[in-house]
């Protein structure tokens, strides 16, 4: 890549400077300041030392602006079959769009329960790829079918929705995009896969039984050729057609779910704030299906590498929609690089590193890799965040009977079991609300 120097002359740009970029491009995200330009403003509310420190604004801007991620060879004749078939609309991101995919597999390998769900990629960029979703918290952008590993929401695979497709799609958006990210020859079998209402169908599950991959999931009434029926709370009703049970479940609302490796009922049974006939409100215990339970435990593995992306993203503004991609193909790398940190962790006994501490702790060695002291090597991780021996923080229930033992949680308000046991707090420790680990960020923060 080159960039435009003072409008004459191009200059080209070496790897380092990419590292250097890319560096920044994360800073941002921990850092942010409302424009770009404020980076490198020297009057008194900015003069931050550290961009300017790493490179130019010029450079860095000019970066930016020229950033592309294919060659304009291909590029140009891609464009000659703009309207036929040929036509590649993601041709502007390819090699890069494949690169991190496989990299995505390469590096790690799913736990046992596995879910697929849409994640909804924010753009300023206007281009035809973009798409709406109303129960999302992004609603316009781009549409991107993720796989992720439940237990700690690792991005496996994923790929980008390019709108309804022609002759070769033959069984539907949801069925295709299942079959196509739940592939069996690189997954392996024995997977547990869960996905909600929009994919779940007989023919679906059915075909990936055939392959040897379980699934779970919530399922249309109209799927099913399902009719109300007018019956208590905590109801259940159920039948099997060949391998798939279909269960109906009273809760608040009826939820129907469909599954090819659960009991109807394992006498399990779930606590319920309800009024009894003297109006009083209390806890009551309803039995409840099995498949339910799962489904709760290992639905949320995409929304949260969502939340995990959420919360430091890297810089996105461009117009262009194949940056928007360069940027969250970032995203993605970095927060699946921190959850393979958290797991190694894990495996060593170690406290990992808060995700921010994560960010700063790569950026530092991004920096390092992109300056011409290669030979220096700071271990920035090693003094910043020395791994606490004596002072460590510990999940643990409240009590015993963790239905029993709920408190209201620090961050969030609801009911846990979970609480720290160094802080004496209460918190949340579920894929969807992990605010043990907020809580701890910001002690973190307070504490630095
Ligand atoms: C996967 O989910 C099932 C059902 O909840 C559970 O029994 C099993 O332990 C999970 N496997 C892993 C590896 O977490």
């Amino acid at each position: 890549m080159r960039f435009k120097d003072k409008k004459t002359q191009w200059e080209n740009i070496l790897i380092k400077d990419l590292k250097s970029f890319i560096a920044l491009v994360i800073y941002m995200g921990v850092l942010k300041c409302f424009k770009l330009t404020d980076y490198w403003k020297r009057s008194d509310l900015y003069s931050l030392p550290y961009p300017s420190r790493i490179m130019s604004g010029r450079k860095f801007l000019n970066i930016c602006s020229a950033l592309h991620i294919s060659d304009p060879k291909v590029d140009a004749e891609n464009d000659k079959k703009k309207g036929t078939s040929e036509y590649d609309r993601l041709c502007k991101i390819k090699p890069l769009y494949q690169d991190i995919r496989d990299a995505c597999r390469a590096s790690f390998h799913p736990f046992q329960n596995i879910s697929i769900d849409e994640r909804m990629v924010a753009s300023k960029a206007r281009n035809g790829l973009k798409q709406y979703m109303k129960n999302k918290p992004t609603k316009w952008g781009y549409k991107l079918f993720v796989l992720a590993d439940s237990l700690c929401a690792y991005t496996w695979d994923f790929f980008i929705y390019q709108g309804k497709a022609n002759s070769e799609e033959t069984k539907g958006i949801s069925y295709d995009s299942v079959m196509r990210l739940a592939n069996e020859k690189l997954l392996g079998s024995g997977y547990k896969l869960f996905v909600d209402n929009f994919y779940t169908s007989p023919k679906l599950f059915r075909d990936l039984l055939q392959k040897k991959i379980w699934a779970c999931g919530t399922i249309r009434a109209n799927r099913i050729g399902h009719s109300k029926t007018q019956a208590p709370r905590g109801n259940i009703r159920w039948f099997r057609e060949d391998d798939l049970l279909f269960v109906e479940w009273k809760d608040k609302r009826d939820v129907l779910m469909c599954s090819t490796f659960h009991k109807a009922f394992n006498g399990d049974s779930i606590k319920r704030n309800v009024k009894g006939a003297d109006g009083v409100w209390a806890l009551q215990d309803f039995p409840v299906p099995a498949a339910v339970l799962d489904y709760n435990k290992h639905m949320g593995g995409v929304d949260l590498s969502d939340a995990l992306i959420g919360y430091y993203t890297v810089l996105h503004k461009t117009k262009k929609w194949y940056r928007s991609f360069f940027y969250h193909f970032v995203d993605i790398a970095v927060v699946n690089a921190f959850i393979l940190h958290q797991q190694m962790a894990k495996v060593n006994n170690q406290k990992p590193l808060t995700q921010k501490a994560f960010r700063e702790a790569l950026v530092a060695e991004l920096v390092e890799a992109g300056s011409s002291k290669t030979h220096y090597i700071t271990h920035y991780t090693a003094q910043k965040h020395p791994v606490p021996s004596t002072d460590s923080h510990l999940p643990k229930y409240i009590q015993q009977d963790s239905t029993l033992g709920r408190r209201k949680c620090k961050v969030c308000c609801s009911k846990t079991p979970v609480m720290c046991a160094t802080c004496q707090v209460n918190l949340c420790f579920v894929p969807k609300r992990d605010c043990y680990s907020k809580w701890h960020e910001r002690v973190d923060e307070e504490s630095e």
